[in-house]
């Protein structure tokens, strides 16, 4: 079986770290991409070679969709150089950042700043990337918890979700014909650096998640990046058009 190639956005830190790591375990390999934090990312490419896999890491600001184009071309090169292909296997439309801001202070820069990280961005560079993806491919968008549940200041983060699993539904519908299905993985609250690491370092805040959650603590990021690895394997291969929350049972 040829190897599999993941590309992995917002692969520097958190969920997407983990989920690049975890993929790699199980030989696939990695195009992995950062917006700020190049040293980290090339950390992840350092540990992920240590396992034997190839990786490379590229930049990428999925706010940013006038520069896809260009990353869709670097994509094409590195898959040419690195792995001698012309094609890649998995995406994982991880990239973003969070919001805290009530509704009725949520200015039209924030709004617009949430809409193009977390879905004008994955929308467009997805159908940019739909060229370079072997037919038979997968697709995992990430949306949270929160699209189904109501927190107070995540209105414009989590509608943004919210449009994500729809759209992760139209994705399925129409890409069914190449063999590629699209899946979309909500997780619940993770110690990362998201949001300024809230849930991972304020106490209380930790303790009121772990409250609410079925399983008793908050999620940690191998929680998320085991599950994704195991929703991009063969054995799941069928599974498509769904929204599989993670989550430890938050908010039953
Ligand atoms: N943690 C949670 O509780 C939680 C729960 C549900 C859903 N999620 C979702 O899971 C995903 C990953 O979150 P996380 O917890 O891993 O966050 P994180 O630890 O803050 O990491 C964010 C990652 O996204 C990259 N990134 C941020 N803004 C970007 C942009 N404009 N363009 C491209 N890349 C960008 C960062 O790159 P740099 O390192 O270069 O800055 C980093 O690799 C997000 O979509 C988030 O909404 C998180």
């Amino acid at each position: 079986m040829t190897q599999r190639i993941a590309i992995v956005t917002g692969g520097s830190r958190g969920l997407g770290k983990n989920a690049a790591l975890k993929l790699a375990e199980r030989g696939t390999g990695i195009i992995l991409t950062y917006n700020s934090q190049r040293q980290e990312a090339e950390k992840v490419v350092s540990e992920i070679e240590l396992k034997g896999v190839k990786a490379v890491a590229l930049q990428l600001n999925v706010a940013e969709s006038n520069t896809f184009a260009d990353f869709v071309k670097e994509v094409k090169a590195q898959l040419k150089d690195v792995w001698q292909r012309d094609s890649f296997d998995y995406l994982l439309n991880n990239a973003g950042t969070g919001i805290d801001v009530l509704f009725a202070e949520t200015s039209e820069a924030q709004f617009d700043e949430m809409m193009r990280i977390h879905l004008k961005g994955p929308f467009f560079l997805t159908q940019q990337l739909l060229p370079l993806m072997k037919n038979g491919g997968r697709i995992l968008n990430v949306s949270s918890g929160l699209a189904r549940f109501a927190l107070p200041g995540k209105a414009a983060y989590a509608m943004m979700k919210g449009a994500m699993e729809v759209l992760t539904r139209y994705q399925a519908k129409e890409l069914g014909e190449r063999g590629i299905s699209v899946n979309i993985i909500a997780p619940g609250a993770i110690e990362t650096d998201f949001g300024g690491g809230v849930v991972r370092d304020n106490e209380q805040m930790n303790r009121a998640i772990a409250s609410q959650t079925a399983l008793g603590r908050v999620g940690l990021p191998d929680d998320i990046g085991d599950a994704i690895a195991a929703l991009l394997s063969d054995e799941l291969r069928w599974m498509n058009a769904q929204r599989i929350e993670v989550s430890g049972g938050m908010f039953l």
